[in-house]
């Protein structure tokens, strides 16, 4: 039986995930699962942020269910680095997958868009780029002060992603892939990932493709997301189109994703888009179905398509029978859909 670490994380990581959850025993019986209590509490308690020893632990498992990071009383990237990007990088989750559906019953903010319309999925670098931390600050604190944040792209880590997206693209009705960039500018780090592309674009000549700089992209999502199939693009410019994409999609609180090592050498990690929103925590008002959804991504990752097509169709049934303008509950929600897959 699939063995999951759970790490719920902080703010509404924990309510969402316990709502995810009780799908997931519904939909896998004796499933076993392991919470591991990592963020911001542990952390204000012992200063650990991810202790070598649970590190191996999480390595043990077929995969991880994570909430969020991030808590106001811990200096901003602590967690998020420490934490968040430690798991994704050693665990090589290099293909971090968006996908983005407008739901039937959810009103896009865009007019004129109507549900099934937009059906795209991002394939974001999840291993290199701006987040790999290189760099540094000279001077700290003074008025000489500088920064430099480098951005490392290897030929290796841009093909595989690269290739993953065609691969995507391959199993999709509309079989397109838009590579997205900023090569005008980003010389260095664009002309590689340009020329990747095409090298691997040879190998499939039936795949329509299209390459954008990353402002008209973001333009685009918003003024014609229809337009999109597999977009593949680098680690920062995913993190930034993957909200907007969520929000013309029903909004953050749907939007799933999964940090996935394609060749299962580690465990993938299945979380939300969104992050620990300490706005809204503890008030029992977050929308659990980008845990919900993410959990199904996690259950076609793990070889049960079945169980993942009914708890993605459960989500998509229970948004459209929302009442618009009526709140409902973290809990609630999570109760109707696991009565829903039952
Ligand atoms: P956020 O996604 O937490 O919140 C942005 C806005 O969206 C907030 O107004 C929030 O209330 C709303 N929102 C988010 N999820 C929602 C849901 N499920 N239902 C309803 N509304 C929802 O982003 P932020 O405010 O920029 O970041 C807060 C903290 O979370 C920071 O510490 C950040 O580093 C961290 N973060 C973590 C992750 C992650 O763990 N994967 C992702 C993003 C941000
Ligand atoms: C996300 C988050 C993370 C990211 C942060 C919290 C490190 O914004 O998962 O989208 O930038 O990848
Ligand atoms: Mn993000």
């Amino acid at each position: 039986m699939a063995k999951i670490a759970v790490v719920a994380g902080d703010g509404i990581g924990t309510e969402v995930v316990a709502q995810a959850l009780k799908v997931l025993r519904v939909v896998l019986p004796g499933v076993e699962t392991t919470d591991y209590d990592l963020g911001a509490a542990r952390y204000n308690r012992t200063g650990e942020v991810l202790p070598d020893s649970v590190l191996e632990e999480l390595r043990g498992h077929d995969a991880i269910l994570l909430g969020a990071v991030g808590d106001p009383s811990v200096p901003p990237g602590v967690l998020e680095r420490g934490l968040l990007l430690k798991l994704r990088f050693d665990f090589d989750q290099y293909v971090n997958l968006r996908p983005s559906r407008l739901w039937p019953g959810t009103t896009s903010p865009l007019a004129g868009v109507k549900p099934g319309e937009i059906d795209l999925v991002v394939v974001r670098e999840g291993t290199e780029g701006l987040y790999v931390g290189a760099g540094g600050n000279l001077h700290p604190g003074t008025a000489a002060e500088v920064a430099t944040e480098e951005s490392l792209n290897t030929r290796h880590g841009v093909e595989r992603v690269i290739r993953d997206a065609f691969g995507r693209a391959a199993k999709r009705p509309r079989r397109k892939v838009t590579l997205v960039h900023k090569t005008n500018v980003l010389t260095h780090a664009g002309g590689l990932w340009a020329r990747t592309f095409n090298a691997v674009k040879a190998e499939f000549p039936d795949i329509e493709t299209e390459y954008q700089h990353v402002d008209a992209a973001a333009m685009f999502l918003v003024s014609n997301p229809q337009r999109y199939d597999v977009v593949v693009t680098d680690n920062l410019f995913g993190d930034i189109l993957t909200d907007i994409a969520a929000a013309v999609t029903g909004g953050i609180g749907l939007a799933a994703s999964g940090s996935i090592n394609p060749e299962r050498a580690h465990p993938s990690m299945f979380e939300p888009v969104h992050g620990s929103a300490p706005d809204i925590a503890g008030k029992g008002v977050a929308d659990p179905s980008a845990a919900v959804l993410s959990t199904a991504l996690l259950l076609d990752h793990l070889g049960h398509p079945e169980a993942a097509a009914k708890v993605t169709e459960a989500v998509g049934n229970e948004v459209a029978a929302r009442t618009p303008g009526s709140a409902i509950s973290t809990e609630a929600i999570g109760d109707r859909l696991a009565t829903a897959v039952a």
